[in-house]
């Protein structure tokens, strides 16, 4: 691994981003610029780039020059939310830490920053750490150590990150169970935007905190974001801190009171703090899509076609119903079979049976066997459903560890959530139990597919012997139990789910090939909640289902083409009893189930992108091929627009130096609900250039409101 020495000033550059950082003489790291590229710059460049960028202090201020590094500190002038917080027996509470050391790496491509420093008064030691990708993600993480001889409690170990002054606007997303990752906004004002979650994620937990110029969109504007990959209690801030004004985005881990008490030797690493730049949301995304679409472990291989039986049975298991429900899955083309909850012992609705992961023999005689070799003999694989987590006081297991429920300590047990508690999987024994559970079963039945729930909050989640809070102690062993089991059954794909889209981090997410994104199926609601949950993700890993035509969590009644047309842009299942519908719907599924398996290579590999809205009842969203030769776009009508029809729509992300063969995929001959005497570019060949599409747009077809279009481009 070459290293070299610091210099103070490092610049990093990447895929259109540039970083710059200074360091003054042993004080800690300070981003200068983080955002569009600088150019080539040389040595003098950046020494007159720092000598300019003093802060020239105002009236009634520190004599100091204020620094805000990359962990900030009160004792460099910072009032904000110092990056550290705890204290030694109440003493050392502002630390003020002194560089001993510093390299720089390349760590699989990435450029790594490495900074060591040592606070002597207060025993402390930290490393920090900062890489720029390939794909112009900016990384970050802190770890302290404790070398003194007494315990340390930390309470905080949170990166911020700066942003210019003009970064006006916030964008985050909020939600709630079967609405996750809706899109919020305000203004970036003097004082600190602070979101916490102290349910460990939650379906209202925001995918990123983005701030950027007022009123950036998709395509338009500049956008700084981060994202903190933790599955525990998080926090992040946007700060825009006085007297001087500057603006910082923060995020680590929230630390419950006493979480974390450093004995002497002790570590604690924070969680990556991941952030992206781009002109437009579209880009910034495109940073994390590339980050992990070039990890070693990013799934590669066609995106399986899922049927999840569970809104079609959900706990009636009867077996010859699925054996004819697995029939009529592969019959459409469907490529894994998954069972759902329900299958285990004393499972007959919710009320009870988890962490009794044993097969139900009162309701499966010869095991899951009779309905494994079914799929296996329809062609499809097998998957099944757990929440390892999980624990209802209605089962064998709590009847005999009650102590292996998080509880605050006092001899209550937490709020029941679902019937359930949660399982402290950080106490070895009830760790054991439910990894020795899972991998039997997974050794002995052809599982491809495992989809692992969550499906109440960490409410007063503590260890009973200890009474300590135990969020950190839970994350780090759920992880750990998730990547034993990655490592005994490499072939296993993996699914996050909790409740739906409640766990989407990219902590889990580094350990799944798929998310769970929501619980609603209805397309509608799925527009929104995608188009959140695509702001990190990649649309491969992203479960979207079709599911019946009443949906069963809004009522609402959608037809086939309008659900298909939502679920092949992501990771295609089927939730749906096909045991019911007609010959005609099942022609119909067939098609969309092939029309997915046409156009996943692209959909599974190219750049997401979105149109900008000119009429907030259309929504366009897009796939286009890395060397922009194709493309598949949905324009959806989500309601009764004004514009009627929606008007031209500019295509984004073409090359504006090719010409574009248009089709319409889907529906194959329309349009709209009126009949009219002019010809739409639909009805017949049409080639365009890409700078007319791109620029001068495409004039979409009228459509009833929740109908989508799907129409290609080729070059
Ligand atoms: C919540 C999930 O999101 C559903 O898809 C289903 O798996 C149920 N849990 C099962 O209890």
């Amino acid at each position: 691994m070459p290293e070299t020495t610091l210099t103070s000033v490092e610049y990093l550059r990447s895929d259109g981003v540039s970083v710059v950082v200074e360091r003054r003489g042993d004080e800690l790291p300070c981003i200068l610029h983080w955002g569009r590229d600088l150019g080539e710059l040389d040595e003098r460049d950046l020494a007159s780039f720092t000598a300019a960028n003093r802060t020239v202090l105002g009236s009634d201020t520190l004599d100091e020059e204020p620094r805000v590094s990359l962990l900030p500190e009160a004792s460099r002038g910072w009032f904000g939310r110092p990056g550290l917080r705890g204290h030694r027996g109440g003493r050392f509470f502002s630390p003020r830490f002194r560089v001993t050391g510093a390299r720089r790496t390349d760590e699989a491509g990435s450029d790594r920053l490495t900074w060591l420093a040592h606070d002597e008064a207060a025993e402390l030691e930290l490393q920090l750490t900062l890489e720029l990708a390939p794909s112009g993600l900016l990384r970050a993480q802190a770890r302290v150590t404790n070398v003194g001889s007494s315990p340390f409690s930390l309470e905080a170990l949170e990166i911020a990150l700066p942003v210019p002054v003009d970064a006006g606007e916030i964008l985050e997303h909020t939600g709630r169970h079967l609405l996750e990752r809706q899109e919020q906004r305000s203004a970036f004002q003097p004082g600190t935007h602070l979101r916490e979650s102290r349910r460990a994620r939650g379906h209202d937990a925001t995918m990123l905190l983005a701030a950027g110029t007022p009123g950036f969109s998709a395509r338009a504007g500049e956008v700084w974001g981060v994202h903190v990959g933790w599955s525990g209690n998080t926090s992040v801030a946007a700060e825009r801190v006085q007297p001087t004004g500057a603006r910082v985005l923060t995020g680590g881990e929230l630390l419950l009171a006493g979480e974390c008490a450093l004995s002497p030797g002790d570590a604690y690493s924070s969680p990556w703090l991941s952030a992206a730049h781009g002109d437009g949301t579209d880009a910034l995304s495109a940073r994390f899509h590339d980050f992990l679409r070039a990890r070693p472990e990013h799934p590669r291989s066609p995106r399986m076609v899922l049927c999840n039986v569970w809104e079609a049975v959900y706990f009636d298991h009867d077996l010859p119903r699925l054996l004819e429900l697995a029939e009529r899955a592969a019959a459409v083309g469907v490529e894994c079979f998954v069972l759902d909850d329900g299958w285990f012992a004393g499972r007959r609705d919710s009320t009870a049976g988890l962490g009794d992961w044993s097969v139900d023999r009162a309701v499966w005689p010869d095991g899951l066997w009779p309905l494994v070799e079914r799929v296996h003999q329809l062609g499809m694989d097998f998957g099944l459903w757990f929440e390892p987590e999980m624990v209802n006081p209605d089962s064998e297991l709590a009847r005999e560890h009650p102590e292996w429920m998080l509880q605050p300590g006092d001899g209550r047990l937490p709020a029941s959530s679902r019937s359930q508690q949660v399982l402290n999987l950080a106490d070895a024994g009830a760790f054991a139990h439910v990894l020795e559970a899972m991998d039997a079963l997974l050794t002995e039945y052809p599982v491809a597919h495992v989809k692992w729930d969550h499906n109440r909050d960490l409410a007063e989640a503590g260890d009973a012997a200890t009474g300590r809070a135990s969020v950190h102690a839970q994350t780090v062993a759920a992880y750990r139990l998730l990547d034993e089991l990655r490592a005994r059954h490499p072939t296993v794909e993996f699914e996050s789910c909790a409740g739906g889209g409640g766990r989407a981090d990219l902590g889990v997410m580094g350990r799944a090939e798929r998310l769970w994104a929501s619980d609603t199926i209805d397309a509608l609601e799925r527009v929104g909640i995608e188009a959140g949950t695509t702001m990190l993700l990649p649309p491969e890993m992203i479960g979207s289902h079709i599911g019946a035509a009443r949906s069963h969590t809004t009522s609402r009644t959608h037809d086939l083409a309008f659900r298909g047309a939502q679920a092949v842009f992501g990771h295609l299942g089927i939730e749906w009893d096909l045991t019911k519908i007609s010959d005609a719907e099942t022609r119909e599924l067939a098609e969309w189930v092939a029309l997915y398996k046409r156009w996943r290579p692209l959909l599974h590999s190219g750049r997401v992108v979105h149109g900008d809205p000119i009429d907030d009842a259309v929504a366009i969203r897009g796939v286009v091929a890395h060397d922009r030769t194709e493309a598949l776009f949905a324009v959806t009508q989500l309601r009764a627009g004004l514009s009627y029809p929606p008007g031209r729509f500019r295509i984004p992300g073409l090359d504006e130096r090719r010409r574009y063969r248009v089709s319409l995929v889907y529906p194959a001959n329309v349009v709209g609900p009126h009949k009219s005497n002019v010809e739409g570019w639909w009805q017949r060949e049409t080639t365009l250039a890409g700078s007319i599409l791109t620029t001068a747009g495409l004039h979409l077809p009228p459509q009833h409101p929740e109908h989508t279009v799907l129409v290609s481009l080729a070059s």
